[in-house]
């Protein structure tokens, strides 16, 4: 069971404009064409951040269109916000806030073997980090820059934590990374994993 931070991100490590708008990825290729459907098949659990979430309320139409529900998401989903936020009909959902360490519990008991998929944004996909829970980061990184919006990852990793394990093309549009992490920086650590 690995906690993983899958997402698209431009080249110059932002996931969404300023605005949220994710208008440029779109035009860079197809989530099938990725190594998503093998991905998402793995994964037990879901975590996000409030904005990622209000991204899938604000664009329920096109989501449907594109995957055939509002809520694409057969996995129980934890949505960390300080607010009360509303729900969407039929979707497994709980909100949560503050530390991410008993959700995490949460999540690997409902997840049974299954993987967890820290979804965004980069500082929720930090405070997982930050408690040392964070295995792998999987990225596609688009052929395009933003020069300013959300953050990847707002976090400081030396290269001693970070491990590539795997590079593909997805045409000329983005590459796919995949990277293990472990948190002390300490690259024998890896080997203990
Ligand atoms: N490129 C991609 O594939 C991809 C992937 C994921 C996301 N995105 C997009 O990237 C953007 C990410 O937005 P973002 O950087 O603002 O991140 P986010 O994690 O989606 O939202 C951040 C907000 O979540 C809430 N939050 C986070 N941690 C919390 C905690 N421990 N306890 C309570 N609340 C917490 C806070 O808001 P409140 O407390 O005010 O609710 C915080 O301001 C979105 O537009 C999303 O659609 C793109």
């Amino acid at each position: 069971m690995k906690t993983q931070y899958f997402t698209a991100t431009s080249l110059d490590g932002f996931l969404a404009t300023e605005d949220d708008s994710l208008d440029w990825l779109f035009t860079l290729g197809s989530l099938e064409e990725s190594s998503y459907p093998a991905f998402i098949a793995q994964v037990g659990a879901l975590a996000m951040g409030s904005s990622t979430y209000e991204w899938m309320l604000r664009n329920a139409d096109a989501v449907r269109a594109e995957t055939g529900s509002a809520w694409p998401y057969t996995q129980p989903a934890w949505v960390f916000s300080s607010r009360r936020l509303p729900g969407i009909d039929g979707a497994d959902i709980r909100f949560v806030q503050g530390d991410v360490r008993p959700v995490h519990a949460a999540m690997r008991l409902a997840a049974g073997t299954k993987n967890l998929w820290v979804v965004g944004g980069g500082d929720l996909a930090g405070q997982f980090y930050d408690a040392g829970l964070l295995d792998e980061l999987i990225l596609q990184v688009g052929s395009v820059t933003l020069g300013r919006g959300k953050p990847l990852f707002p976090r400081r990793l030396p290269s001693t934590a970070l491990r590539l394990l795997d590079a593909q093309p997805l045409g000329t549009g983005m590459v796919e990374l995949r990277y293990a992490v472990n948190r002390t920086g300490d690259p024998a650590d890896f080997d203990r994993e």
